[in-house]
């Protein structure tokens, strides 16, 4: 089932940010959607086992960092590692959201959100966000479309 999913459910490929008192950290994630109009409102689908899942909880925000289709070998760096053993960010220029998320510099654009809910959805975990800052960076660069044979 997984296979035709991943053939005919199209997705973008996003790096998600959050900053607690002590870390930033960066995770690849292809499940993200806008789910609300007004207010605008985005979610991520998150394992429970990804770090970044603890620490979007405590911090109460996350920010969605798109990518551009010539950055693959960014989502390989913050999708293959775990930011409790490595510090992803270490030659990522970054700069901060309005509350502190890292964003990347080189991305397309980022949406930093005030984490709403989380609901359990499977293996994973949905969380939304009203989004409290948003910029586009590059104008007219292409976002990155995510294809399980880049990565798998
Ligand atoms: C292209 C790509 C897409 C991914 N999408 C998701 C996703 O939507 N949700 C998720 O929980 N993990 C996703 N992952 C896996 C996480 O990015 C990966 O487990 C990461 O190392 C977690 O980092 P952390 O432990 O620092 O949070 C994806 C990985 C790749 C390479």
């Amino acid at each position: 089932m997984q296979d035709i999913v991943s053939k005919a459910i199209v997705h973008g490929v996003y790096i998600i940010t959050t900053r607690t008192k002590e870390k930033i950290n960066g995770m690849t994630a292809a499940w993200v959607s806008q789910v609300s109009l007004k207010p605008t409102m985005l979610m991520v689908a998150i394992a429970p086992a990804r770090f970044t899942h603890g620490l979007i909880k405590e911090s109460g925000y996350f920010a969605v960092n798109t990518l551009s289709k010539n950055q693959i070998e960014i989502a390989k760096l913050f999708g293959f590692k775990s930011g409790r053993k490595h510090d992803k960010f270490q030659n990522i220029p970054y700069f901060d959201a309005s509350n502190g998320s890292p964003v990347l510099m080189d991305a397309v654009a980022y949406f930093e959100c005030k984490l709403i809910d989380d609901f359990k959805a499977g293996d994973h975990s949905i969380f939304t966000g009203t989004v409290t800052d948003a910029k586009i960076l590059k104008k007219d660069a292409e976002p990155l479309i995510f294809k399980w044979d880049d990565y798998f």
